[in-house]
């Protein structure tokens, strides 16, 4: 018998537990002639912001040993722009649409959530709470910041709210906590690891912004890490997302706590993956004898970490 893959995430009929990761996936329906889109979990959408952004200067991804780099720097039309003609085109598609929302302001963040989620086709929002302030600061490391980003968008938002963090900090748990207890509905851990790499052939540094964020099967050890640390501390469900490529991968941030997962530079290299993953993911449950996904939650991290 086939196992079950159904998950109800917050409220949230999902098919699978396999979601688009943001910014990896454009608005979410350009790919609709490669892959059947409708067969995956959700779509998350890529950052949106209140007014359109250009994104940082070329070069803005680089090759690294098992991933890449990425200064992207939140590229996008604009919330006005995205629910006129993307939105339309993805509602269309017939998967739950979860859509990322920034902003480099806490009244940002709550205009473009309360415009978007008045729209009845979203099924939640993800706060991208790792890019910087106004004051350049990556929002993730002020708290206090978090919580009022929080906080603020849950008074105008009339669908679920999650929360997706930065995993550079010195205490995910906490940061998660503080998510929580601000009343975000779900958090994903985690985003991108600031890094840099230099071309050693021109003396250049690869990206036109030097640092950016690492991606790729090269971050999913530390990333499961965050996972397993705040499913001991918080309630709320998990997005497990950093480096997974397989269904063992997405299988690893499950079994610490993940409830889902959001797969994104594997779906850069091909579109195919995120639908092969969920066979994979459905092959090692049947194998196994486990009748329903939603078993395996945090099957391994029951005990309270020693240290
Ligand atoms: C090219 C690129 C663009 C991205 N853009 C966004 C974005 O707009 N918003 C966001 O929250 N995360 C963004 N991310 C981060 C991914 O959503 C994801 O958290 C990260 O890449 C780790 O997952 P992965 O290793 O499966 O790629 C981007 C990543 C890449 C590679």
């Amino acid at each position: 018998m086939k196992p079950s893959l159904n998950v109800d995430f917050l409220g949230i009929k999902l098919k699978n537990p396999v979601l688009t990761a943001s910014g990896t996936f454009g608005y979410g329906y350009e790919l609709a002639d490669l892959i059947p889109l409708n067969k995956l979990g959700a779509i998350v959408t890529k950052t949106i912001t209140l007014e359109p952004r250009l994104g940082n200067l070329q070069p803005r991804i680089a090759e690294v040993s098992s991933g890449m780099l990425n200064t992207i720097g939140l590229q996008n039309i604009g919330v006005k722009a995205f629910i006129e003609e993307p939105l339309e085109k993805l509602n269309k598609v017939g998967v739950p649409i979860i859509v990322s929302v920034a902003g480099t302001t806490v009244n940002e963040y709550v205009d473009v959530s309360k415009i978007l989620s008045i729209q009845n086709v979203i099924s939640a929002i993800e706060l991208n709470l790792s890019c910087p302030n106004l004051k350049k600061k990556i929002i993730c490391h002020d708290l206090p910041l978090v919580s009022d980003i929080i906080k603020n968008v849950k008074k105008v938002s009339e669908v679920p709210v999650i929360a997706k963090l930065s995993p550079l900090v010195t205490d995910i748990a906490e940061l998660a906590l503080c998510a929580q207890d601000a009343g975000a509905d779900a958090v994903t851990l985690a985003n991108t690891y600031p890094a840099m790499a230099i071309d050693v052939k021109t003396f250049k540094y690869k990206l036109s912004t030097i640092k950016g964020g690492m991606s790729g099967a090269c971050i999913k050890p530390m990333s499961v890490r965050c996972v397993y640390d705040a499913y001991q501390k918080i309630d709320i469900p998990i997005i497990g997302c950093g480096g997974i490529e397989t269904g063992e991968d997405a299988l690893e941030f499950m079994l610490v706590g993940a409830s889902v997962v959001s797969v994104g530079s594997a779906s850069l290299v091909s579109p195919k993956r995120l639908l092969e993953i969920v066979y994979e993911i459905e092959k090692i449950l049947k194998e196994k004898s486990i009748k329903d996904i939603k078993r395996i939650v945090g099957m391994l991290n029951t005990a309270k970490d020693a240290c």
